[in-house]
């Protein structure tokens, strides 16, 4: 039966004409599914001739590796909806046609066909008696291939993009975070370059408080070294003051005795004229009260020039020659003994001394150097007793192989924000011209020369105790 033919239309060799003319192959199959008709345009894209096709039911066999049916067959079969699911799927793009009543439209790849396969756009329309009876059904291709590799390209382009934009994004996250790393550390480096330069400026500074230590120390030593010459020299002429001033008294003792002998003589005498002149110059120069004064005289110079000896062999003993820096075993008690005899006048008026001396063996140190931290402790806790009477107590022992000398005074005591800034060089709580703040800082320099220690023990209003500490023996000899 030809679906075509009907009056007044083209006959039906006339359509099969223009079916073969048609350029967009194309196929029709009748209500029995039977194809009526292959184009060339059908035979040229999918290899099949309608010689092979026409009559047939094999309009699947170009497409599908096992039967199933082409859209125009399901237009035939006419029960669309119930089936388009089983054969079609989202990827395929099953749809109805907007232009044409009843045609759908769909688009699949055939990896089989052309060299590198093909996608294909299917678009079937049903063919109706004039009643309205489907009575067939027409299908056209169209190779959109090219089209679909456009597509895929773009959105493989698309996809690249993307890619490409969330690893440039995952890079600049990177770098930022790197940047931000880099910052942090250049921020570090700063702070410890910050830090650096302000241990450079207190290494500076101490080197610089060193150095006044040393001018100072040397300063000390010259004084030393001048105390002792000036000390020398005196030495001399109060040996021989003292020993003419034995002599003396001998000769004086003498003169008296003679003296005495010759009052005898005149009593015996009687009243001469000579007598009564005699008798007149002794009343005038007061003979009796000489007689008395002149021991009295004598005993008080003896003692003065005692003492004066005393202080030059202090000033020898304080100034010891030792100012080459030698180590010698020395006497601490001596040393002690003369460094608060030449100190006396700082200390006397306030403070009474009281010395509890252990039992000390000689000690191997720089005797004028620990003479000199002795007497900057005495001088301090003299200077820290204001107000009444105090004590400064001096106390020696030997603790294991050290000895220790304590310095305790009834002073005024360290406040405690003072106590770890007394060792500083130039920190001083008296007044300007009265404290020059070196004491403690050089004390502190020659305990650790002596590889012993000084420490500090005070309290407020009630006094103050420095201990020192130092190896008997010295034992890694400096130069
Ligand atoms: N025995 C003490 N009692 C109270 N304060 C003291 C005593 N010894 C030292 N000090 C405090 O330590 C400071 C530093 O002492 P020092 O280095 O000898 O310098 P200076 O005596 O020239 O002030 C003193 O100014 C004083 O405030
Ligand atoms: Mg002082």
């Amino acid at each position: 039966m030809s679906f075509l033919s009907s009056q007044n239309q083209l006959s039906e060799p006339q359509i099969s004409e223009f079916f073969d003319g048609c350029p967009v192959p194309a196929f029709a199959i009748d209500s029995n599914h039977l194809i009526t008709h292959w184009n060339k345009a059908c035979e040229h894209i999918l290899g099949v001739s309608a010689a092979q096709m026409v009559g047939t039911k094999n309009q699947w066999k170009p497409f599908y590796l096992y039967e199933r049916p082409v859209l125009a067959d399901l237009i035939v079969a006419g029960s669309l909806e119930n089936v388009v699911g089983t054969y079609y799927h989202d990827d395929d793009k099953f749809r109805s046609s907007v232009v044409i009543p009843g045609a759908v439209e769909a688009e699949k790849f055939f990896p089989h066909l052309g060299h590198d396969g093909r996608w294909l756009y299917f678009s079937a329309a049903p063919l109706r008696a004039p009643s309205g009876e489907i009575v067939g059904a027409i299908e056209v291709l169209q190779d959109v291939t090219a089209q679909k590799s456009a597509e895929l390209d773009l959105r493989r382009m698309h996809q690249d993009l993307e890619l490409q934009v969330v690893k440039r994004t995952h890079e600049l996250a990177a770098a930022n975070e790197k940047m931000e790393e880099d910052l942090r550390r250049l921020t570090a480096a700063e702070a410890e370059l910050v830090r650096r330069n302000a241990e450079l400026t207190e290494v500076n500074r101490k080197l610089s408080m060193t150095q006044e230590q040393l001018m100072q120390s040397e300063k000390l030593a010259s004084i030393g070294q001048l105390a002792a010459g000036v000390a020398h020299e005196i030495n001399n002429p109060i040996g021989y003051i003292f020993s003419n001033f034995s002599t003396l008294e001998i000769y004086i003792d003498s003169l008296l005795k003679i003296l005495t002998a010759y009052e005898k003589l005149d009593k015996d005498r009687g009243s001469t004229v000579l007598y009564q002149e005699l008798n007149a110059v002794r009343k005038d120069v007061e003979i009796d009260y000489l007689k008395e004064d002149i021991p009295a005289l004598m005993s008080e110079s003896r003692e003065g020039i005692t003492r004066v000896r005393k202080i030059v062999q202090d000033l020898k003993d304080f100034s010891r020659t030792d100012t080459a820096l030698e180590w010698q075993w020395a006497n601490l008690h001596q040393g002690i003994d003369s460094t608060l005899n030449i100190v006396n006048n700082e200390i006397k008026y306030k403070a009474d001394v009281i010395k509890n001396y252990g039992n000390l063996p000689d000690v191997e140190c720089l005797p004028s150097q620990i003479n000199q931290v002795v007497m900057n402790l005495v001088v301090n806790a003299a200077h820290a007793i204001n107000g009444g009477r105090g004590t400064i107590s001096i106390t020696t022992k030997v603790v294991d192989a050290d000895v220790q000398i304590e310095v305790e005074d009834t002073g005024a005591g360290i406040a405690p924000e003072n106590l770890s800034r007394i060792f500083d060089p130039f920190f001083t709580t008296k007044p300007v011209g009265q404290g020059t703040g070196l004491g403690l800082s050089l004390s502190y320099g020659i305990m650790q020369k002596h590889q012993g220690s000084i420490q500090v023990n005070s309290i407020m209003g009630q006094g103050t105790t420095f201990t020192l500490r130092l190896p008997i023996r010295h034992d890694a000899p400096q130069s």
